[in-house]
């Protein structure tokens, strides 16, 4: 693959595009037959693996630039001759938003507004997506509203069980809420004040292949990777934690139905997730393992960290009735694929080996 850009008319561009969603939408574009440009800073571990898994398959319709969305000359230069912008780039833990706000708010709030210029000043009509967060909408339910049930918190009122719509009021909650937010709001903004075809992804967690999840960002591949190393995991709060789970797969076919759909969702915002019929506890997760692994996986508990919401499911019926989509991997599928893969990775094969040794 070339670390200069291979010009191309046409191209869809993604920001991020190294990273755990952005290689999963570039294999799904690639193996259809559009030329996509990654443009990639390469600051997280691992994603050169991830682009190296491209070029095996798909060289002739990759290109890579190794370059930074805080950079404006680079972001003009990516977007010139594209016919879609897919905008993942970001500082992505709320934990390195924390120790470090100002790093944070630049690649997210001002490299978003970069990205925003270079698409006004370059390609006016065409879509961008952009993905944003769930912790735009803050902690949400206090513990309180909450009862154990088994291994999980449900919501004492029903009507919270439908999960959160697009509607809850925005809570910026923790630097990386704030950055991520002001992002969100610029890319509507964008719509309506300069007609862009802008679309807002407010995502919960995401999982599977291509994801190197650490203990600041992608718990559950984090969990899996730290069991299959054989290395404890911190749980942080006590556990019983909820989250819908939303497999790659489907949110790729999301992104693709959006693009497809571009006048429909343009100037729109949806919350993207695996929903109320796709959830998982920590405590779940935890459990899982042990199916798999036939051992349980050690845990130390620690306190919570800011931010932490203790119950979130997105609803996303919104999305649905716009362009018809559901999530179609069931969780037990999806982390059974997730585990296959990351048996393979070089994360778990170098631990494994360095076992032995
Ligand atoms: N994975 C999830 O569960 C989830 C949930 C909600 C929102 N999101 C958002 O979705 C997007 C993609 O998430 P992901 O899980 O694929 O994350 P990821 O960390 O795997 O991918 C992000 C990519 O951005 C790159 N990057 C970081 N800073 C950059 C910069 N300054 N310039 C250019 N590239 C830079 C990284 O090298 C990485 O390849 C992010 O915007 C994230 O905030 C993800």
């Amino acid at each position: 693959m070339s670390a200069t850009p291979i010009r191309r008319e046409g191209h869809i561009l993604i920001t991020g595009g190294a990273g755990f969603l952005g290689t999963n939408i570039a294999a799904a574009l690639a193996a259809r037959g559009d030329d996509v440009l990654i443009f990639d800073n390469l600051s997280r571990d691992h994603v050169r693996e991830n682009v190296s898994w491209l070029q095996q398959r798909y060289s002739h319709r990759i290109s890579l630039r190794a370059a930074d969305v805080r950079d404006l000359d680079a972001a003009n230069d990516a977007v010139r001759g594209a016919r879609a912008v897919i905008h993942l780039a970001a500082q992505v833990a709320v934990t390195t938003s924390v120790a470090d706000p100002i790093a944070d708010f630049e690649v997210n709030a001002r490299g978003t507004l970069n990205v925003l210029e270079a698409v006004r000043r370059h390609v006016p009509q065409v879509p961008l997506l952009f993905a944003s967060t769930n912790k735009v909408y803050g902690k949400l339910l206090p513990i309180e509203a909450l009862a154990r049930q088994g291994q999980r918190y449900v919501p004492r009122d029903p009507q919270d069980a439908a999960g959160f719509g697009e509607s809850t009021p925005l809570s910026l909650y923790s630097p990386y809420g704030c950055s991520k937010g002001a992002a969100d709001q610029y890319v509507l903004d964008y719509a309506r004040i300069y007609g862009l075809k802008t679309t807002v992804f407010r995502m919960s967690c995401l999982y599977g292949p291509h994801q190197f999840g650490n203990e600041d960002q992608g718990w559950v591949a984090h969990f899996l990777i730290s069991a299959l190393r054989g290395e404890p995991t911190s749980i942080y709060g006590d556990g019983y934690q909820v989250r819908d789970v939303l497999e790659v797969d489907d949110a790729v076919s999301a992104y693709l139905l959006a693009l497809e759909k571009a006048d429909a969702v343009s100037g729109a915002v949806f919350n993207l997730g695996g929903g109320p019929e796709n959830t998982l506890s920590l405590r779940e997760l935890l459990d899982a393992i042990e199916r798999m692994e036939g051992r349980p996986p050690a845990v130390s508990f620690h306190d919570w960290r800011p931010g932490d919401q203790p119950w979130y499911v997105s609803d996303t019926r919104a999305f649905t009735r716009v362009a018809d989509w559901t999530p179609q991997v069931n969780v037990e599928t999806g982390l059974r694929r997730l585990h296959d893969w990351l048996l393979d990775s070089s994360v778990v094969q170098q631990a494994r080996r360095e076992a032995v040794a």
